[in-house]
């Protein structure tokens, strides 16, 4: 028999690995949520997560609350593995205060984020909580500054990852916001500032939980978060999956995968995907799909901002972001939204050593007074800032139009791309022949006897002149014209090229993105 020291251990860490009580785990559980030991357990490879402070307990003494201390109180912390590479976790636990945030909760997370970006390796949150322990008062909430700090300071430093699993409002919601993925779960997770009662009360709009913050609302129209999972075990499957193409710190190289896919795979069905008439779209997903190792693309925001289409896959084993213009919808234009979502992405690829591969098919940007009184100005220079300020290895395929604006933005030779591809198909122009015919020549046509035979003639002959790759490849804006079945080996052959690749931006405290 065990000594009676190594008794009470084992008492006090059963205690502790109950949380809330059976009850509030049958609450939880009949609730459609997991506890949050078992969250852990099927994130993290099988037998590897290290729990620590698992004997803190809360310090508060009113409302009685000494005598409801549990230890561990509402959050679990340590470390593990996703595939035998370290993470650090921190799972709220609900059936403990409702998972809500005390003093020594907020050290705890506190303790696992230092230990991480000190570490350099991935910290990964799960949120189901009611917010600020609100027996505790402002010491709550200085405990979320506290992480909002740690936060902002491992920003760029190690991959931060929000699963949202039940309730995270208020204040608490700019934790989650301050990482670079949100990961929630349909129909069990909301995320908002002022529930639906307070809305209800100031605004008089009628709004359930789930419309007001849940997965799809937050995936569908504010782009807050960027995974919607059916399921808890389909958000940590997820969740595990997306490691598979993140460095664990911004010090590391991406994990390289080598592939059975031949790197010098052509592909005919790429040679008539772009439809003859430029106005007819196409799935630029089946681009992606055709020309990636094994077709495999993890898309990301992929009900956000449909315009532009952004994830990561491989290539002859690297990994790469993808920023795409998708043709399908809205003719792939750039508007604020798009912007915003491209622009993010770029810049996380950037900060973690990830290459980008640019699919260009834009026709400019999004006209309209709401984008324009919607601030598309502001917004869309966060696209170019990003894809500017960007020193990764970054390339760029025109499958189409690249017009206007949107062709100095979407990583052109001029902002340093370092090899810019293009299809023969592409009309790279200041504007499509259509526009540019009925400006320049507006007095000529006015004055024409036959005013709609004579545009024809001259929309043909611009279109000749500048709507082709080629006035660009003359100039070697354009590094070469290839064809579109030989995208695949083009693409690694250039990561290949770029494997080494060093380049700066001028020493700075940091820059102004317009945000
Ligand atoms: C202390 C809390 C709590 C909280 C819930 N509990 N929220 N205890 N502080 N914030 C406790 C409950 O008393 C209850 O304890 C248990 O958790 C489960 O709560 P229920 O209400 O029974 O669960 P449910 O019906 O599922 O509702 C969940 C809920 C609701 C929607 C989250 O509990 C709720 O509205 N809580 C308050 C949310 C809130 O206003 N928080 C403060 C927001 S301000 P027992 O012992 O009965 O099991 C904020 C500011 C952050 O967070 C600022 C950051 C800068």
């Amino acid at each position: 028999m065990a000594n009676s020291k190594v008794e009470e251990l084992r008492q006090l860490r059963a205690l502790s690995q109950q949380g809330g009580g059976e009850e509030r785990i049958k609450k939880q559980q009949a609730a459609g949520k997991m506890t949050a030991h078992d969250r852990i357990e099927l994130l993290l490879d099988k037998g590897s997560f290290r729990e620590i402070d698992a004997f803190v307990m809360h310090r508060e003494t009113n409302y009685g609350m000494w005598d409801r201390r549990i230890p561990g109180d509402s959050v679990v912390t340590g470390w593990g593995t996703i595939n035998g590479r370290l993470v650090y976790v921190f799972s709220q636990d609900f059936t403990v205060f409702g998972g809500s945030l005390s003093q020594v909760h907020a050290e705890k997370v506190v303790k696992i984020m230092d230990m991480a970006t000190r570490n350099g390796a991935p910290i990964i949150g799960i949120n189901d909580s009611g917010g600020a322990r609100i027996q505790e008062g402002v010491v709550s909430l200085g405990g979320y500054a506290d992480i909002f700090l740690r936060n902002t300071l491992a920003s760029g430093v190690v991959p931060q990852i929000s699963a949202i699993m039940g309730p995270c409002a208020g204040g608490a919601v700019y934790s989650p916001a301050l990482t670079d993925f949100i990961f929630m779960v349909k129909k069990t997770s909301h995320m908002f500032i002022t529930g639906p009662d307070v809305v209800k009360a100031v605004t008089g709009e009628d709004f359930t939980f789930e419309q007001l913050g849940g997965a799809m609302a937050h995936n569908q129209y504010s782009g807050v978060a960027h995974m919607a999972a059916d399921s808890e075990a389909d958000c940590l499957y997820l969740i595990r999956k997306l490691f598979s193409y993140l460095p664990s710190n911004n010090m590391e190289d991406p994990p390289f995968r080598p592939t059975k896919d031949d790197a010098l795979r052509t592909e005919a069905a790429l040679d008539s995907i772009v439809p003859e008439s430029p106005n007819k779209p196409y799935d630029i997903r089946d681009v992606i799909h055709l020309v990636v190792d094994n077709g495999e693309f993890y898309e990301i925001q992929e009900h956000f901002a449909q315009n532009i289409v952004i994830g990561f896959t491989r290539l002859g084993g690297y990994s790469v972001g993808i920023v795409a213009n998708q043709p399908m919808v809205l003719a792939g234009v750039l508007d604020i939204d798009s912007s915003e979502k491209a622009a993010r992405f770029v810049r996380f690829c950037d900060c973690f050593n990830i290459p980008l591969v640019v699919f260009e098919d834009v026709p400019g940007f999004l006209p309209g007074i709401d984008q324009e009184h919607g601030g598309i100005i502001r917004h869309g220079a966060k696209l170019l800032y990003a894809f500017c300020e960007a020193t990764v290895p970054k390339i760029t395929v025109v499958t189409r139009k690249a017009y206007g604006g949107a062709y100095c933005v979407m990583n052109s030779k001029h902002i340093r791309a370092d090899l810019n591809l293009s299809w023969p198909m592409a009309e790279i122009a200041v504007m499509g022949a259509e526009g540019a015919v009925n400006i320049i020549f507006r007095r000529e046509l006015d004055q024409a006897e036959d005013p709609d035979k004579r545009r024809a003639e001259l929309v043909a002959e611009y279109s000749e002149r500048f709507a082709n790759p080629f006035a660009a490849a003359r100039r070697g804006y354009i590094d070469d014209v290839i064809e579109p079945n030989e995208t695949r080996p083009r693409l690694i052959n250039a990561l290949n090229m770029l494997q080494n690749k060093r380049d700066n931006n001028p020493p700075k405290k940091h820059g102004n993105i317009p945000l």
